[in-house]
């Protein structure tokens, strides 16, 4: 089956179209005269679907393979594909896939305490990875991934897709042309109603359908401390040291990253401080829902600002801000700029770049790792 030749490849997808499944061995092993790139989704409970839909679209691109830690996840990913016809391997322990020779690429949408290391094992496997951000979930193991992605001639890209929007680089061309002038102050803001997400009186019982040890990897094992709306487990770690970022590594990340290109600066600022808290509720998380963060740029100072608090409980309304209110104003809760002409959905951006560097790596771009 390795040396399949474009025509068998051809007749073999027709015959997956005509209802006749593929198994997973097949048609991860179906490489056509144009090298399709194999990928790998690691944790689909939410984000990681929308990596499924975008790889998905992509031609010259197969999902191979699925990996997740909660085996509810799993049967649902797996639904998805029998329904299409196709069947992909499928791992619980990101190690056991990393020796898959049927992935060439990893995607990585797990909490942010996984994506460091679930990148460096990636690259040393041998594998391109593109990771969810924030990159990683402190600065020095990011840093780790750069020098792996180096050391091991891998690309890893991270996911600010904001990066990607045409219309966005062209408004900070013209910033950068001087046309606003000498730029003194750069503000961002993240403002996003999150509730309370009630407040537990001791451990709680983790799903059997998770396995929790491999949840929590990297990270300390403690017993969850939280049990809202995504349970025990899930979505919830973002408000939690031992996992998250809070909403400043969460949403904020997104305009944190739309300010500092605007300035121009491509480092950490030499110095930051910041103040906030988590304000007007009691429960179990630990992140601010309030927070400004002051970064001493050289270029200009750059002031962000978390804004979380719903206006009162049970509302999504938010306090008023700069002289907005969310939801009484005409723009989304996060800055965007809109061109309706804008060709390339955000997703692409990655597998254009594997694609290319797979086959030229000697044509990467130094910023591509
Ligand atoms: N770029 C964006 O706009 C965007 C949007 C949403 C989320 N995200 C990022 O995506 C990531 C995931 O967010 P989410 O909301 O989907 O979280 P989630 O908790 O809803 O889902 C995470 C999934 O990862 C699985 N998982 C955990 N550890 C794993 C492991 N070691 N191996 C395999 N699977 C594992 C979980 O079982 C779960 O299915 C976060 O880092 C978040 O910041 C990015």
């Amino acid at each position: 089956m390795s040396n399949i030749t474009r025509r068998s490849f051809i007749k073999l997808a027709a015959l997956a179209a005509s209802s006749a499944s593929l198994t997973a061995c097949s048609w991860s092993r179906v490489r056509g005269a144009n090298e399709d790139i194999r990928i790998a989704i690691v944790g689909f409970r939410s984000r990681g679907l929308d990596h499924i839909d975008g790889f998905s679209k992509v031609k010259g691109v197969r999902i191979t393979a699925l990996c997740d830690v909660d085996s509810d996840v799993m049967a649902k990913g797996v639904a998805l594909f029998q329904k299409r016809g196709q069947t992909v391997e499928t791992y619980t322990d990101i190690r056991k896939l990393l020796e898959s020779k049927n992935v060439d690429a990893i995607s990585i949408a797990t909490p942010n305490h996984w994506h460091s290391l679930g990148a460096i094992w990636s690259v040393q496997a041998g594998k391109d990875v593109y990771v969810e951000k924030p990159v990683s979930h402190e600065v020095w193991e990011g840093r780790k991934i750069i020098e792996a992605a180096r050391k091991y001639k891998k690309i890893v890209q991270a996911g600010m897709q904001c990066r990607s929007s045409y219309s966005l680089a062209e408004a900070v061309e013209w910033v950068q042309a001087g046309n606003l002038g000498k730029i003194k102050v750069a503000r961002g803001l993240c403002y996003k109603p999150r509730a309370s997400i009630g407040k537990t009186t001791g451990d709680q019982i983790v799903p059997p359908n998770i396995n929790y040890d491999l949840w929590t990897g990297p990270a300390e094992l403690v017993a969850p401390h939280r049990n809202g709306s995504f349970g025990p487990v899930h979505y919830d770690w973002h408000w939690f040291w031992n996992y998250g970022n809070g909403d400043l590594g969460n949403q904020g990340i997104h305009q944190v990253d739309i300010c500092r290109w605007f300035l121009g600066e491509k480092a950490l600022s030499p110095r930051v401080f910041s103040i906030g808290g988590r304000l007007g509720y009691i429960d179990d998380g630990e992140t601010p829902n309030t927070q400004m963060v002051f970064h001493d740029y050289p270029t200009a100072p750059l002031i962000f600002e978390v804004r979380g608090l719903p206006e009162k409980k049970g509302s999504k309304k938010m306090d008023h801000i700069h002289g907005l209110c969310w939801p009484n104003i005409p723009i989304p809760p996060q800055a965007m700029a809109i061109d309706p002409d804008e060709p390339l959905p955000p997703i692409t951006d990655i597998q254009e770049c594997i694609r290319h560097c797979i086959h030229d790596k000697s044509s990467m771009p130094e910023t591509w790792t």
